[in-house]
């Protein structure tokens, strides 16, 4: 087999077969295809695409490149979610212990976060003595104890797909649907689950601004999963605003134990928690989607997903003290009110990505992969959109442990992208854009 004719057929738009797909993705992870090779055929898929079996099998090769997770211990319960990013998105901190309190067995693995989006896994690292690192041992106790368990991804999972994707960085080829997919369901096919739920985002805060885009991602997604083997559902979601009020590590774990204790003044958060979890559990049970919204809202009005909460966090060596006493995840020393001086009107639009790249210049993002950030820094929102203000109002707080980094995010929140106002109230926009089942 030649690389050079594999290049020449994606070229002309053929469908690649099984074994050249494993002889180039086995062939550059070991470093013997040279990255001008790899660079013209991600170009030449970018530009003609792959079909849906090529697609299936070139994820699965990325997932073979490196470590798997063997979850079949525990049956057909296990179920994942995967959300695509965005600002604010505490989602998996939620819905994870409602869905392992219903009885679905959530092995996870989260990412950190980068640029304006936030990662579990940092918002996990604020709480004091909690394990985002445990060994394959440590992590199925942890599995079969609780029934919930979340770690950072391993460096192992799917080189090739670090391979490829630091490629398309430098090579224009990081927007194309089937790449994206490609790279995020081989990292999920890694991780074992044989239930896989996606939040796939579609807004100004998200990585598809376009809702026609997020679609196709997530119906390509669905494609690639259950082309492997696994049952999917994604469902496209709203990331033109914030979820929920803040954002930023702890502030976003304290919001959390608030929607779990009820405590939350934030409905949309909890709508999207709901369906999540729910479709979730239609996929581990077979329950129907109103059976499934019904337990859901049960388990947390009776306080079981709360407990259930304390009790991962506790087993993940967390201290949970903060769930009843938010002080004890600490405050950031420096906390300013960002008060609105226009006038009357209502928000129109509060644009996601600006509010989320003000948080990362207070300090709650990172630029690079290995930056620190400070898990106490962040932007907790006093109104939002659909709300009226006036002149004086605060419409958000500022948190922050260096002073100094006030101003650059003073600077995103008064830009003129940042907030939109209008003397109409504007019409409420739709949570859920679609689900793809
Ligand atoms: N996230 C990924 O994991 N891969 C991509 O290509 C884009 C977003």
């Amino acid at each position: 087999m030649r690389v050079y004719d594999i290049i020449q057929k994606k070229r002309d738009n053929a469908s690649l077969t099984s074994a050249e797909i494993d002889y180039i993705i086995s062939g550059f992870t070991r470093g013997d295809i040279p990255d001008y090779q790899m660079s013209a055929l991600l170009m030449a898929i970018y530009f003609n695409g792959m079909d849906a079996r090529e697609l299936t099998e070139l994820t699965e090769a990325m997932t073979r490149s490196g470590d798997t997770v063997d979850l079949s211990a525990f049956g057909d319960q296990t179920v994942d979610k995967h959300s695509t990013g965005g600002v604010g998105d505490k989602t998996t901190l939620i819905v994870a212990p409602i869905v392992a309190t219903l009885g679905g067995v959530v092995a996870k693995m989260s990412g950190r976060g980068l640029g304006h989006t936030g990662g579990t896994v940092d918002k996990l690292e604020a709480i004091p003595g909690y394990r985002t690192t445990m060994d394959r041992a440590a992590f199925l106790a942890q599995v079969q104890h609780h029934g919930v368990a979340v770690i950072g991804q391993s460096g192992h999972i799917a080189p090739a797909d670090k391979k490829i994707y630091a490629l398309r960085d430098v090579t224009a080829t990081v927007e194309s649907i089937p790449l994206i997919a490609s790279s995020i369901m081989s990292k999920k096919l890694a991780a074992g689950a044989k239930n896989i739920v996606l939040d796939v985002k579609a807004g100004s805060g998200a990585f598809m601004k376009s809702v026609d885009d997020a679609r196709r991602l997530a119906e390509t997604m669905v494609g690639i999963g259950r082309g492997a083997g696994r049952r999917m559902t994604a469902v496209v979601t709203n990331m033109d605003v914030p979820l929920g009020r803040a954002v930023g590590n702890a502030l976003e774990v304290l919001e959390a134990a608030e929607v779990l204790s009820r405590r939350s003044s934030d409905g949309l958060l909890y709508q999207i928690c709901r369906e999540l979890s729910a479709r979730m559990l239609c996929l581990c049970h077979g329950w129907t989607y109103a059976r499934s919204c019904d337990a859901v809202d049960t388990c947390v009005a009776e306080g079981a997903a709360l407990n259930k909460f304390r009790d991962w966090i506790v087993g993940q060596g967390g201290d949970a003290g903060f769930i009843d006493d938010p002080s004890r995840l600490g405050a950031a020393a420096f906390q300013v009110p960002f008060a609105y001086a226009g006038g009357t009107g209502y928000i129109a639009h509060m644009d996601a990505e600006t509010i989320g790249k003000a948080a990362s210049a207070l300090g709650a993002g990172r630029e690079k992969t290995g930056d620190t950030i400070d898990p106490l820094a962040g932007i907790v929102l006093q109104k939002s959109t659909g709300d009226f203000v006036k002149n004086g109002d605060t419409i958000a707080v500022m948190h922050t442990s260096d002073e100094r980094r006030i101003n650059d995010a003073l600077s995103y929140l008064s830009h003129e992208n940042a907030l939109t106002f209008s003397t109409d109230k504007p019409e409420p926009q739709p949570l859920i854009y679609d689900v793809v089942t």
